[in-house]
């Protein structure tokens, strides 16, 4: 994924680390990149990037999570989700050293 695909306020959906597991790349609106395995932490449904408030919503439920550090903040979810590590070297965003797809 390259960086420039990613402007500031979007987020991309990806894989990882199996072809299984559904994540979240966002690019936040202050600069900061940040993922997620996004299947939401109660009942396993997708969570998304609320760009307005700078959240993850998790519209099964309700239940939102910070964009920070993915810890559940209101809602039914009461473990945070997994934050997966990024690394981006010449403009190219890598999670955990393997080289982030498009959706
Ligand atoms: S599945 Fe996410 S709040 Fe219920």
């Amino acid at each position: 994924m390259k960086l420039d695909d990613l402007p500031k306020g979007t987020s991309v959906t990806f894989n990882y680390p199996t072809e299984k597991d559904p994540a979240l790349l966002i690019h936040t609106k202050t600069g900061e990149l940040k993922a997620y395995n996004s299947a939401c932490t109660h009942l396993m449904c997708p969570v998304f990037y609320e760009k307005e408030s700078e959240v993850l919503l998790c519209p099964c439920h309700q239940g939102y999570f910070d964009l920070n550090n993915g810890h559940p903040i209101a809602g039914p979810p009461q473990r945070e989700l997994p934050l997966i590590e990024l690394e981006v070297m010449d403009g190219v965003v890598y999670a955990a050293g393997r080289k982030i797809r498009h959706g």
